[in-house]
């Protein structure tokens, strides 16, 4: 009877083992998903009013600091009555703020460059935090990273993106 009850025993212990192993696995699984489901979107839109200086200035408090606390990485710019964004991060993070961004009655004409899977987050690398452009000398960083990364073809398309706010900010 003691025998068969150790051997009872002994099999819950397996399973027990077993089953930890399994949670372990399964964290495992669920960690390399969060980050190869990572997302890069990239647009283009026009202002529909002109913000005050402050009120700018409250968006980009304002986003940096979600952005931030989300693990959002990218850049975000306003001349000459357009913003450009990108947004990199986790598909499910990005994709809600972007619903969010697609509503906001501070722009129209959304125009989308891309929206895809991405491998490694470029802007991550750049600057471990999201970052707002504000001086021609931080469009120049920007740009001078994406041109050292020309390979990347993403960092190419972004380079040539860029370009034409280079070109304003220089005038
Ligand atoms: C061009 C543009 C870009 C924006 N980018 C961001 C952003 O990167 N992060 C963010 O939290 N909010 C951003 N916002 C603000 C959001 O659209 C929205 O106001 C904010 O997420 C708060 O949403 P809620 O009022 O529904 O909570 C942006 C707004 C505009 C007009």
């Amino acid at each position: 009877m003691t025998r068969r009850y150790d051997k009872y025993k002994f099999c819950l212990n397996i399973l027990n083992i077993l089953l930890f192993l399994l949670d372990i696995t399964l964290d495992l699984l669920k960690t390399l998903c969060m980050e190869t489901s990572n997302y890069t979107i990239c647009y283009f839109s026009d202002e529909t009013i002109p913000l005050t200086d402050a009120d700018m200035e409250t968006l980009f408090t304002r986003s940096s600091t979600f952005n931030n606390a989300h693990n959002i990485y990218g850049i975000f710019l306003h001349i000459a009555g357009k913003y450009l964004q990108i947004l990199e991060g986790n598909k499910e993070v990005i994709d809600s703020l972007y619903a969010r961004i697609l509503e906001d009655g501070r722009h129209k004409n959304v125009y989308e460059v891309f929206n895809k899977k991405t491998e490694n987050l470029i802007f991550k690398e750049y600057n471990s935090k999201f970052s707002i452009v504000k001086t021609t000398d931080d469009l120049v960083d920007i740009n001078d990273y994406l041109e050292s990364n020309r390979y990347d073809s993403r960092c190419d398309k972004l380079a040539r993106l860029l370009a034409p706010f280079l070109m304003f900010r220089e005038a």
